[in-house]
């Protein structure tokens, strides 16, 4: 019997693991340094409720690759939002921490990533949950987020308005507005904004870096004339003859103008864009702004920090452990699946009913048969089986609430508290999603391991239920669902053949997945079994084909509950 965690001193403590950066503890995917702040059940309603400044949170599962892979798009996103930051501010949130679970599921986060603007007075309420967008790509989600920071209202002082000014406004009003003489704006920009167009507002968050700058946005052409243009005779910007800026009366025309500045003493200077497009609108208006020598502030760029990393003890302990021992199946693996799910996957979801209750009954009806986690786990799960028979519809909190109840009711269930045959060599890698697979293939040997329980009839359906209605992870969830169709989940099996049907879709996401920066270079993704743990596995004359009926008989050799390691379990 092997006492795993008395080796601990003798184990060299190499590179990597949890993360040591900035002060946090947990590892964490970004840092203040990409403008982006990591929030936690504490501190989300407040960040959330600033006032007059538009929110901008992703929320995730650190376990989930489609997050992992968005990395480096939504650091730049963030990095170009920093420019924003008067307007906007930037936030993650990992659904996959229990402590977050209640903030998930009051939100109403199913799939990860999900990116949500918030606005300035935002209160969550039963139809207030944030403004999601489903685009992922660079551009489009700077759309939609100028879109959104655009139609937000900041009421606090020296925050920009893209508010249009009315038929009342004139020099004076806007000056007097926020009390602008007393702050150190040196000037005010009146951009004509044609409707539908969104010019104004571009300009806008385009020159939101200029500290002495205040932007404002007029839809109506003939308001320019409240503004005293006669005054920017001779002041036409590149250079013009003012003649061809008259009407025959001898003033400005309005209908010409579309960009005009005003100093503090009340001069106001016509610029003259070339074409109305915004790259035009900016160049004009910095040009204009170097040649009088106007102080214009560039926020630092930033660059993402090299987060260094220190290999835990107990991990670097397993990983040599798992690395150098022949092929098994751990325990702790399984043990930390159903934690996982059942403290945090089933309780994130808002309403359990229907076609979701039903694959919870089946879920935990199935735990309970199968016995991952010994004869008090077995009980515990026979009791909540019992309880939930006897609802019709629960919340996710409720269900939370139950399992916290009963749990108090048996003695401690949960005992190894790593991922063994998951241990990842890197930070966010394997774990959760490890285990998930783990579970799933044990659950459909056990089915299979006689005597037959007509209870554990159609591992499959309980697996496919489960993936669709509990798995926090969006891309996985998405093909798994296609994968299910295509490979005909719903014929009936026999129980070896659902043991086979889900090894050889395991192994077409395997292929998929190789070569995936989410995989792990310690435990790349191959065909599985490997010819070394399992020859017979393949085909006797060409070694490039599987002889099926074997691959069953080894996984319900590795997988069955007799074979399980205990290492890291106790
Ligand atoms: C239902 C589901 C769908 C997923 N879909 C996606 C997705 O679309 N995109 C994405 O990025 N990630 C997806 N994932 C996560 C991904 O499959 C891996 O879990 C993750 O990348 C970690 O990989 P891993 O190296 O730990 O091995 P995993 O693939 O998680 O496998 C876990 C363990 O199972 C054993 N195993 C491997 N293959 C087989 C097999 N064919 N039969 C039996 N046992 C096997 C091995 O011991 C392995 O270590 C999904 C996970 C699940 C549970
Ligand atoms: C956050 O979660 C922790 C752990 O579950 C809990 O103790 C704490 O009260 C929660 N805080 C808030 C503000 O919800
Ligand atoms: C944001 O969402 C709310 C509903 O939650 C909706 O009323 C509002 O129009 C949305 N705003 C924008 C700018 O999309
Ligand atoms: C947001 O503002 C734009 C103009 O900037 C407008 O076209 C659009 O309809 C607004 N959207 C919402 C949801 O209010
Ligand atoms: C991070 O590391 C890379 C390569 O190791 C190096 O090129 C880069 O300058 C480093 N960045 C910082 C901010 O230290
Ligand atoms: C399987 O059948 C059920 C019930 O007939 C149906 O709701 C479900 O969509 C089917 N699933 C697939 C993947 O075909
Ligand atoms: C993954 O990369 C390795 C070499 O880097 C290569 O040999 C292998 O064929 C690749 N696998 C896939 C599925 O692309
Ligand atoms: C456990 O595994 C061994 C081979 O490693 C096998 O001979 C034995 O039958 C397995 N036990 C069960 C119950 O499958």
């Amino acid at each position: 019997m092997i006492r795993p965690f008395r080796l601990v001193s003798l184990v060299v403590v190499l590179s990597l693991y949890m993360a040591v950066s900035l002060g946090q503890s947990e590892p964490s995917l970004y840092s203040i340094v990409d403008n982006v702040e990591t929030l936690d059940n504490r501190t989300l309603e407040l960040a959330l409720s600033a006032p007059s400044m538009g929110k901008f949170v992703q929320f995730i599962n650190i376990f989930c690759g489609h997050c992992r892979r968005f990395v480096p798009t939504f650091k730049r996103i963030a990095i170009q939002l920093h420019h924003w930051r008067r307007l906007l501010k930037v936030y993650v949130f990992d659904c996959a921490q229990e402590q977050n679970v209640k903030v998930c599921r009051d939100y109403r986060i199913r799939q990860t990533p999900t990116m949500r603007f918030f606005h300035s007075n935002f209160r969550r309420s039963e139809h207030e949950i944030g403004n999601t967008t489903n685009l992922r790509d660079f551009q489009g989600i700077i759309d939609f987020l100028a879109n959104q920071v655009g139609n937000n209202t900041y009421e606090a002082e020296g925050q920009p308005t893209f508010e249009l000014i009315t038929s009342n406004d004139n020099q004076n009003t806007i000056w007097m507005k926020n009390d602008l003489l007393q702050s150190k704006i040196k000037y005010i920009v009146l951009v004509y904004q044609p409707k539908g167009s969104t010019i104004g507002r571009d300009l806008l968050l385009k020159t939101i870096r200029w500290e002495d700058v205040v932007v404002r946005i007029t839809d109506d052409q003939q308001l320019f004339l409240n503004f005293n243009l006669d005054s920017s005779l001779g002041s036409i910007y590149p250079k013009e003859d003012i003649r061809l800026w008259l009407k025959d009366d001898g003033q400005v025309d309005p209908k010409k103008v579309k960009l005009v500045i005003f100093t503090r003493s009340g001069n106001s200077m016509i610029l003259k864009p070339r074409k109305d497009t915004i790259d035009e609108y900016v160049e004009v208006t910095t040009d204009f702004f170097r040649v009088h020598g106007s102080r214009v502030h560039y926020l630092p760029t930033t660059q993402a920090p090299n987060i260094s990393f220190t290999m835990d003890q107990e991990n670097q302990m397993i990983l040599s452990y798992v690395l150098k021992n022949k092929l098994q199946i751990y325990r702790s693996d399984l043990e930390n699946a159903i934690h996982k799910l059942i403290h945090i996957e089933v309780p994130k979801v808002s309403v359990i009913e229907g076609d979701s209750l039903i694959a919870l009954r089946r879920l935990i009806g199935w735990l309970a048969l199968s016995k991952p986690i010994g004869a008090i786990g077995e009980r515990f799960f026979t009791l909540l089986h019992q309880k939930l028979s006897q609802q019709q519809r629960l919340t996710g909190a409720e269900f939370q609430d139950q399992v916290k109840e009963l749990e108090k009711q048996v003695p401690k269930i949960y005992k190894g508290k790593r991922y063994v045959g998951c241990v990842s060599s890197r930070p966010f890698l394997r774990g959760f999603t490890c285990s998930l697979w783990t579970l799933f293939h044990y659950l459909t040997v056990q089915a299979a391991k006689p005597p037959h329980n007509t209870q554990t009839i159609g591992s499959l359906i309980t697996i496919y239920g489960v993936v669709k209605h509990f798995f926090g992870c969006e891309d996985c969830v998405n093909h798994f669902l296609e994968m299910a169709q295509r490979r005909q989940i719903n014929r009936s099996y026999q129980r070896d053949e659902e043991i086979e049907w889900l090894w050889s879709a395991h192994n077409e996401v395997n292929e998929r997945l190789a070569n995936d920066t989410t995989e792990d270079p310690k435990f790349p993704k191959i065909q599985f079994p490997r010819k070394i743990d399992c020859p017979e596995c393949y085909g006797a004359n060409n070694s490039n084909t599987w002889d099926s009926k074997n691959v069953v008989r080894f996984l319900k050799h590795i997988y069955d509950s007799d074979n399980l390691s205990n290492f890291g379990y106790k």
